[in-house]
């Protein structure tokens, strides 16, 4: 078998058939897992291609020119993905998030937002339409998204420096042109947008402080995140993580900060704000301090695969129920009985997780979007 051949199988993760009759254990009434978790947010990944490559999440000695990505027929069109939604509305979720790799890839991508914010749940209500972007495209696209009806973005920035962001996202994208893409959104009417920054010790810590005053009085939040294990590529290890405690503590060296009371139950990020109101921080601390007990997110795949967990290593085949001329109500009662069994908690486990465990294939970041 060529090299080639060996990645295009390696990259077909495994996927089960979704349930058709009903399980033992699930019940109907409201959409609630083994835990008592709700399904509140759904995070739809659009491509599985992205124009950087963030050694995080796309290391370019794995997604170089042999990378298999998935071909057009495999991707949902953007029928299916709207079908998907209305159904995932109807079982209560309340927020759709836009991922990628980098969604703006996606051709077209304002029509599809444009398809989605015309959705209502059974009380009438739109759902809360977000995007995560690296920003590249941004420039291109903030107005026609907003135009489209899309309520919020978060854009990925890992440093402020433009030697130190050439160098992480790889592919020597100059760091002017994502502000520029921020200033585009903030032009199209965004307000509030979230740039998040993974943090790797000896990396781009350094920029922890610059990036606080660059984004200071602009009316945004910057959220610093523990690098994270995700997938397998990543070469992730224990002393590349900067815990959130030592991010604080480099920010309160310079500014004086205030704890901020959580928005809603299971926020991913801890909130702080800087004493004179200039900027907003949030700490993410997948790591450090899990939030699985509050994890209401479930993911869907570019390709159709329903994953209850960022380090799932098996996804369920939605897909194959969208083709095979399942009913809106087959969907739904399908998507409840997964919903009901799942008990994942990887980050509250990861410290107890065997060696072997943790080694074993997951999905990529940039296969589900984060
Ligand atoms: P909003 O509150 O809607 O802005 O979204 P969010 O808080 O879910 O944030 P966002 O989607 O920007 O997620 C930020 C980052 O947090 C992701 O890129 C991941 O690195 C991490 N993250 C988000 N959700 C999860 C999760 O369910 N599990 C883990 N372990 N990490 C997550
Ligand atoms: N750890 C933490 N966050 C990650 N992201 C991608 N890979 C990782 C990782 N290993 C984040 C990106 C982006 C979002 C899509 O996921 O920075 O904000
Ligand atoms: Fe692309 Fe985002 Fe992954 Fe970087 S973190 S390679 S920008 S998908
Ligand atoms: Fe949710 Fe899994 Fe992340 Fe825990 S590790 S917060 S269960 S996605």
């Amino acid at each position: 078998m060529s090299d080639t051949t060996i990645r295009l199988v390696d990259q077909r993760y495994l996927a089960r058939p979704m349930p058709q009759a009903p399980m033992a254990g699930a019940s109907p009434g409201p959409t609630r897992d083994a835990l008592g978790r709700a399904l509140r947010d759904v995070r739809l990944s659009v491509t599985d291609r992205c124009n950087f490559r963030c050694g995080y999440c796309m290391p370019k000695s794995v997604f170089d020119h042999h990378y298999a990505f998935l071909p057009q027929a495999a991707l949902l069109s953007f029928e299916e993905i709207t079908r998907l939604a209305r159904v995932f509305l109807h079982l209560g979720t309340e927020k759709i998030r836009l991922t990628g790799g980098e969604p703006l890839l996606r051709k077209n991508l304002e029509v599809l937002v444009e398809m989605l914010a015309a959705l209502r749940n059974p009380k009438g209500h739109p759902p809360e339409l977000a995007l995560t972007s690296n920003g590249a495209l941004l420039r291109r696209k903030a107005q026609l998204l907003r135009s489209a009806g899309l309520d919020r973005i978060t854009v990925s920035l890992d440093a402020i420096d433009d030697a130190i962001f050439r160098k992480m996202n790889d592919v020597d994208f100059p760091v002017e042109q994502v502000l520029d893409g921020i200033r585009a959104a903030e032009e199209a009417g965004f307000r509030s947008l979230k740039i998040n920054m993974v943090v790797q010790r000896g990396l781009n810590d350094s920029q922890i402080l610059p990036m606080v005053e660059n984004f200071r009085h602009r009316g945004h939040v910057l959220r610093f995140i523990e690098f994270m294990d995700v997938g397998s590529s990543n070469g992730w290890n224990l002393d590349a993580v900067l815990p959130s405690a030592g991010i604080l503590r480099q920010i309160a060296s310079a500014y004086r900060l205030h704890p901020l009371e959580p928005q809603y139950a299971g926020e991913v990020a801890e909130r702080w704000m800087l004493d004179d109101g200039s900027l907003e921080i949030g700490l993410i601390s997948s790591v450090t301090s899990p939030f699985c007990a509050g994890c209401t997110r479930a993911r869907v795949s570019t390709e159709g695969r329903l994953y209850t967990c960022l380090f799932a290593s098996e996804g369920w085949d939605l897909r194959a129920l969208l083709r095979t001329g399942a009913s809106d109500e087959a969907i739904s009662e399908s998507l409840r009985q997964v919903w009901a069994q799942r008990s994942d908690r990887y980050s509250e486990l990861r410290s107890f997780a065997s060696r072997k465990a943790r080694a074993e294939r997951r999905i990529e970041m940039s296969y589900i979007g984060g």
